[in-house]
């Protein structure tokens, strides 16, 4: 299996976050982009929150216009960001539940619930021919929701995995692991393509980006912060390589 069968994407709000603490112009997200880019991302993802509190509708426009590779689009279910988003058309659009109270993207989206209203609000952008992604936990419910409405793309949220990990509760973590790998299988069986995020950091990433159904891994808020240390490219660079040894020794069998 090729190591490069497995993309990274690299979301870049958290260079937003730390600009706007300043309300000025540095650092740019869209300098982070390009450099994302060098490094080997094969994607760039940000998120647009309704509160605007990190990445803003100028990077949107300028990541649309500057980046060769694809941008995968985080947003809420709202009119206002299906507008935002039929009118830019990215490659990828990753629909995520959003809570203005919440410090990031606390747990996948209720799909199931919302199944009838879900599959009206992407009917139009799969038509505009963006990919369709929904946010989820590693539950089989949500992933049987997210195939009956049409998504292309499920996105299996990993934050319970890297929390437990974080916390030192290995048996949780170990637990967690194991329902994203059904989950990820699961899911391959009914034709989504699978990928998964949140949380993820050197320490964590592997066991993920080992499973063979995972197709791209998105990492933002671990890696902005290694830059710091060791600047944003070798930092990336790193991410890069740990995920191409897991997939490596995967190939090997
Ligand atoms: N994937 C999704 C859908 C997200 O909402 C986020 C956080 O914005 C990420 C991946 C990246 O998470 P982190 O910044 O913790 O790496």
């Amino acid at each position: 299996m090729a190591a490069k069968d497995l993309r990274l994407g690299v979301n870049i709000d958290h260079v937003a976050t730390v600009r706007n603490a300043r309300g000025g112009a540095y650092p740019d997200p869209l300098r982070a982009a390009r450099i994302a880019e060098a490094a080997g991302a094969d994607g760039i993802t940000a998120h647009l929150r309704e509160d605007r509190r990190h990445i803003s509708d100028a990077d949107i426009d300028g990541l649309m216009e500057v980046l060769s590779i694809p941008l995968n689009f985080e947003m809420a279910a709202t009119a206002e960001m299906q507008a935002i988003a039929l009118r830019h058309k990215p490659h990828a659009v990753c629909i995520v539940p959003e809570k203005r109270e919440e410090r990031t993207t606390e747990g996948g989206l209720e799909v199931a619930r919302e199944e009838n209203k879900l599959a009206h609000f992407i009917a139009p952008l799969r038509e505009a021919g963006c990919r369709v992604s929904i946010f989820i936990a590693a539950d089989r419910r949500q992933i049987e929701a997210a195939h009956r409405i049409g998504a292309e793309v499920i996105e299996l949220h990993t934050g319970a995995y890297c929390d437990a990990h974080a916390e030192g509760h290995f048996t949780e973590r170990d637990r967690e692991l194991e329902s994203l790998r059904e989950m990820s299988a699961f899911a391959h069986s009914l034709g989504l393509e699978v990928h998964a995020g949140h949380g993820l950091t050197y320490d964590t990433v592997q066991p993920v980006a080992a499973f063979p159904e995972v197709r791209e891994l998105n990492i933002g808020h671990f890696l902005i912060g290694e830059a710091i240390f060791r600047g944003l490219e070798p930092a990336i660079a790193e991410m890069r390589r740990l995920m191409d040894e897991a997939r490596l020794r995967l190939a090997a069998g």
